[in-house]
């Protein structure tokens, strides 16, 4: 099934121009179209926002102080099954998970903890739809299958 998912490259990977053009050739050669994206900094309180399903974990905070501290580059990726695609080429959350499963992922090349973990990515529809909204919210939902088209040609 043709989906939409949200990619966040982290500030670590916006501050480095080689890094950076590596990521989107990687999702470029993996048949994924950049339907939209945008660069921009987050203050403190969207941040929070974002993340508000995480606000009683211990690492909230620095989560919020990390994805506030410089540049994002955020797109709204699309190809058949775009969520779990996308997923699997960062590897796991936690990147010391990726030592014994995932070391050929984009974390476990280029993670250094779990918060400078590189990316993003949603993790279900449902996800995919309130984050693609959170960051553009001008885009339709309803305009996915021009996109299913074009990926399709
Ligand atoms: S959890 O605990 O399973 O609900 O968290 P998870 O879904 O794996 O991760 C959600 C985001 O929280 C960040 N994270 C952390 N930040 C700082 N310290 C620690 N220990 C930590 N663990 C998880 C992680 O980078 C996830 O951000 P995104 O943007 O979703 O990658």
């Amino acid at each position: 099934m043709f989906q939409v998912t949200l990619c966040i490259l982290k500030p670590d990977i916006v501050r480095s121009p080689h890094l950076f053009n590596e990521i989107i050739n990687l999702i470029l050669q993996r048949q994924f179209i950049f339907i939209k994206s945008k660069h921009l900094q987050l203050n403190r309180q969207r941040a929070e926002e974002f993340y508000r399903e995480h606000q009683e974990k211990f690492f909230y905070s620095r989560l919020v102080h990390y994805m506030s501290c410089g540049p994002i580059s955020c797109h709204i990726l699309g190809r058949e099954n775009a969520i779990q695609e996308w997923r699997s080429m960062l590897g796991p959350t936690k990147v010391y998970k990726t030592i014994f499963e995932a070391a050929n992922t984009i974390r476990g090349q280029h993670g250094i903890t779990d918060t400078r973990n590189c990316a993003h990515g949603s993790d279900s529809i449902e996800k995919a739809q309130r984050e693609i909204n959170f960051f553009f919210p001008e885009f339709d939902m309803k305009s996915i299958s021009i996109y299913e088209n074009i990926s399709a040609n």
